[in-house]
């Protein structure tokens, strides 16, 4: 008997470690440039995170925390306003150690925003006819490409630098979310910068599967 409350203490316990935010979030400032729950109605310097977990692949997460890289190469901008100047992100975002990224990116993994369309793509791969298609309307009707970086048919990076990069988009967003921030933009933020398209579910799910072929060869 006292094992076995001993065993559920141990595990609560173990449940709580995982769960409890890391002290470094307040530390390392995070929360000075991130909001960390939509409760929160001052826009931050920094994206929000407070959907982390349905927005990034874990893996990736982890990674980025570790080694960040430049994603909106125009320093990024809450709000609707377009920065000014600045071509080029202009401090490197800072760096976590091994253990302090894996911990912090288990918390966030936690963050989760209700209410999202989940299992909207399937895992058939887009035919070649329709990846053709799908590519002149990304890029020719709909313009995408003016404001996000993908690859021309050589592989080279070309496009717009004013939203986030769209390469190997697929290796750091989840398909679910690329779908939902599509459909309805406005469930993440009331007012961005990405004009809204009110496509249908079908064009949705298209645009989606065409993000995820946009990949470099490594
Ligand atoms: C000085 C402000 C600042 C601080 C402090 C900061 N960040 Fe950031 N963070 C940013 C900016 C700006 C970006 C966007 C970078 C880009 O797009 O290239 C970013 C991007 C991110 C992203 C990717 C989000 C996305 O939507 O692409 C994550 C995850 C993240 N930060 C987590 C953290 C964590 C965790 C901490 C604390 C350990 C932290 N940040 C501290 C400013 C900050
Ligand atoms: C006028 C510029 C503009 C156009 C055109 C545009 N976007 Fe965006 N997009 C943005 C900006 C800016 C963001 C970053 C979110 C924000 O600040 O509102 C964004 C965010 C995104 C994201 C989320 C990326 C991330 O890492 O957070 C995806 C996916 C996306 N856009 C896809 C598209 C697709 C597909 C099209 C064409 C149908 C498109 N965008 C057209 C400016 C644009």
């Amino acid at each position: 008997m006292i094992a076995n409350v001993l065993i559920v203490l141990i595990f609560l316990l173990n449940c709580s470690l995982v769960w409890a935010e890391p002290p470094e979030i307040n530390n390392k400032g995070c929360r000075d440039c991130h909001r960390f729950s939509s409760k929160e109605t001052k826009l931050k310097q920094g994206p929000d995170l407070f959907y982390t977990g349905d927005k990034f692949h874990r893996n990736w997460l982890e990674k980025f925390l570790e080694s960040p890289i430049v994603i909106r190469k125009v320093i990024y901008a809450p709000g609707s306003e377009y920065p000014e100047g600045k071509p080029e992100a202009s401090q490197p975002h800072l760096a976590l150690t091994k253990s302090e990224s894996a911990r912090i990116s288990d918390f966030l993994m936690t963050l989760r925003l209700p209410g999202l369309e989940k299992d909207k793509i399937d895992e058939e791969p887009l035919s070649k006819d329709k990846r053709v298609r799908l590519k002149i309307l990304f890029e020719r009707n709909f313009g995408c490409t003016s404001c996000h970086e993908t690859l021309n048919l050589v592989g080279k990076v070309r496009g717009g630098v004013s939203g986030p990069s769209l390469v190997d988009a697929g290796k750091r967003l989840k398909p679910d979310w690329i779908f939902n921030w599509l459909r309805t933009p406005t469930k993440f933020l009331s007012k961005g910068r990405m004009p809204v398209f009110n496509f249908d579910e079908e064009t949705v799910m298209l645009i989606t599967k065409y993000i995820l072929t946009i990949r470099t060869k490594q």
